[in-house]
C-alpha cells in the first residue's frame, strides 16, 4: 500500500469501523516489515540522523562496516564510533551540514585495511531538512579489482611491446650472426677474400645501425611526449601539410581532395606533433593507393570538436585488424616499423582527443581525428577549469 493511501486512510481514521482500522493496521505492519528487511539484506550502509544528530535508524550494514558500539544510544553518531578520524569527520560532517559524496576512509580490522566511502546528504521530508541520510559503502574489493585490472592492462601493455622489440631486433640480430659466421669461415683461409669481408662488414655495422634506430623509435613511443601546446589557427597548418604531400600524390596519380572551412576557432595544438600526425595517417593512405586514387584531407567542425579526416581509396583494413593496427610494431609493410599508428595515436591523446576509424575491405579507409575546442562556456563546469587553467598557462609560456 503507497504511503499517501496510508496517509489519507489514517487522517479519516475516526470515521473507520475496527475492523477497517485493524487491517489498516496489518496493512502498514507489513509494509513497514518489507521495509525494514529491505533496509537489513542491503550490502551497503544506510544511516538516519534526526536533527540533533542521533541515529533513529541502522541497517545491520552500518553496524559492521562502521563498528557502531551502542545503536540504540540516543548520543549523537560520532559518540558511538571508536574510530579516531571516523568520529572527527563525522562529527564535522553532521554539524556542518555539508553534503559529502563518496568520502573516502582506510579502516585497519582483522582482516586487513578496509577501503570504505561515505555519503552524507539532507534528508527531506516535505521539502523540510528533517535530518541527515547516510550511505556507506565498503569498496575494498571493488579498489582491489580495480588496481588487479590496471595491472593487467599495463602488463598487458607491457609485454606487447616487449614481444614488438624483441621482434623486430630478431632481424638485425640474425643477419649480423650470419655474417659473422661467413667471416670466420673466411678468416680460416689464410689469405682471407678482402672484398668478401668488406662486404659482411658493412652489413653487420648497417645491421647494427637498425637495431639503433628500434631502440629510438621504442623510447620515442613509449617516453612522455614533450606537448607545448599553444592556442593555434588549424587551417594554416592542415594547408601546410597538404602542400607538402601534394607533389608525391601527383606523382603516384592520387587526387587530392582538400577540404578547410574558413574561420576555424583557435585550438590548442602543439603545430609539429599535428603536423607529424597528419603526415602518418597521409603516408599510410598513400601507401595503399601506389596506383592512384583519391586522397580526401577534410575539416570539418563539429559542436565541440573539430574533426579532420583523411581518406583513402586503396586496399581498406580487414576488420580483425582494426585495433591491432594501433598497435605498436604492427605492421604489414617490408619497411615500416609498425609504430605510425601508435605514434599518431599518442600525440592526438596529448590532446585530449581521439582518432575514429571506418573502412571497407577492397573500398578504403577514412581516420578522423577528433579535437576538442576549448569552449568559454565550458570553462565554468566543475572539472574543467583546471584542465583549461592548465592548459592555457602552458600556452602563455
Ligand atoms: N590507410 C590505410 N589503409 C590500409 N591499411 C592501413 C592504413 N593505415 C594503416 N594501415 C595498416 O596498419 C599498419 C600499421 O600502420 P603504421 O602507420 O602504424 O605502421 P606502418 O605504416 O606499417 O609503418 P611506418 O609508419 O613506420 O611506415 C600498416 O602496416 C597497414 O597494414
Ligand atoms: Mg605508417
Amino acid at each position: 500500500m503507497r504511503a499517501s493511501f496510508m496517509g489519507k486512510a489514517l487522517s479519516r481514521a475516526d470515521k473507520l469501523t475496527k475492523d477497517q482500522l485493524l487491517s489498516l493496521f496489518k496493512e502498514l505492519l507489513a509494509s513497514n516489515e518489507r521495509l525494514e528487511a529491505a533496509l537489513q539484506s542491503m550490502f551497503d550502509g544506510i544511516l538516519v540522523c534526526n536533527l540533533d544528530h542521533v541515529p533513529v535508524l541502522i541497517n545491520k550494514s552500518a553496524e559492521r562496516i562502521l563498528r557502531i558500539q551502542n545503536p540504540e544510544s540516543q548520543a549523537p553518531l560520532w559518540q558511538s564510533i571508536a574510530d579516531e578520524e571516523l568520529k572527527d569527520f563525522f562529527y564535522k560532517a553532521l554539524t556542518s551540514e555539508e553534503t559529502i559524496l563518496g568520502e573516502e576512509f582506510a579502516l585497519q580490522s582483522s582482516s586487513g585495511t578496509r577501503i570504505i566511502a561515505i555519503s552524507l546528504s539532507a534528508l527531506l521530508s516535505e521539502d523540510k531538512i528533517a535530518g541527515t541520510i547516510i550511505h556507506v559503502e565498503d569498496i575494498t574489493e571493488k579498489r582491489k579489482k580495480e588496481t588487479q585490472l590496471r595491472r593487467a592492462e599495463s602488463l598487458a601493455a607491457l609485454t606487447t611491446l616487449a614481444a614488438g622489440v624483441a621482434h623486430e631486433i630478431n632481424n638485425p640480430l640474425g643477419s649480423i650472426s650470419i655474417r659473422i659466421q661467413l667471416l670466420e669461415k673466411l678468416l680460416k683461409n689464410p689469405e682471407p677474400d678482402q672484398a668478401a669481408m668488406t662486404k659482411h662488414l658493412s652489413v653487420v655495422k648497417q645491421e647494427m645501425e637498425r637495431l639503433k634506430q628500434i631502440v629510438v623509435d621504442f623510447l620515442f613511443a613509449v617516453r612522455p611526449m614533450d606537448v607545448q601546446l599553444l592556442s593555434e589557427n588549424p587551417g594554416p597548418i592542415i594547408q601546410e601539410v597538404a602542400d607538402l604531400v601534394e607533389p608525391e600524390a601527383e606523382r603516384f596519380g592520387i587526387e587530392l581532395k582538400l577540404s578547410i572551412p574558413p574561420d576555424l576557432p583557435k585550438l590548442l595544438m602543439d603545430k609539429r606533433l599535428i603536423k607529424q600526425a597528419l603526415l602518418n595517417l597521409i603516408k599510410n593512405a598513400m601507401a595503399v593507393m601506389p596506383r592512384g586514387g583519391k586522397l580526401g584531407i577534410i575539416a570539418e567542425l563539429g559542436q565541440d570538436e573539430l574533426r579532420i579526416s583523411i581518406s583513402d581509396t586503396g586496399t581498406g583494413i580487414p576488420e580483425e585488424l582494426l585495433t591491432k593496427i594501433f598497435e605498436p610494431y604492427f605492421t604489414t609493410k617490408k619497411s615500416g616499423t609498425g609504430l605510425g599508428l601508435t605514434i599518431t595515436f599518442k600525440i592526438i591523446k596529448e590532446h585530449s582527443g581521439d582518432i575514429s576509424l571506418e573502412s571497407k575491405e577492397g573500398a578504403g579507409s577514412i581516420f578522423t581525428i577528433h579535437l576538442p575546442i576549448p569552449q568559454k562556456e565550458k570553462k565554468s563546469l566543475p572539472g574543467w577549469e583546471d584542465k583549461a587553467t592548465q592548459a592555457g598557462s602552458q600556452a602563455e609560456e
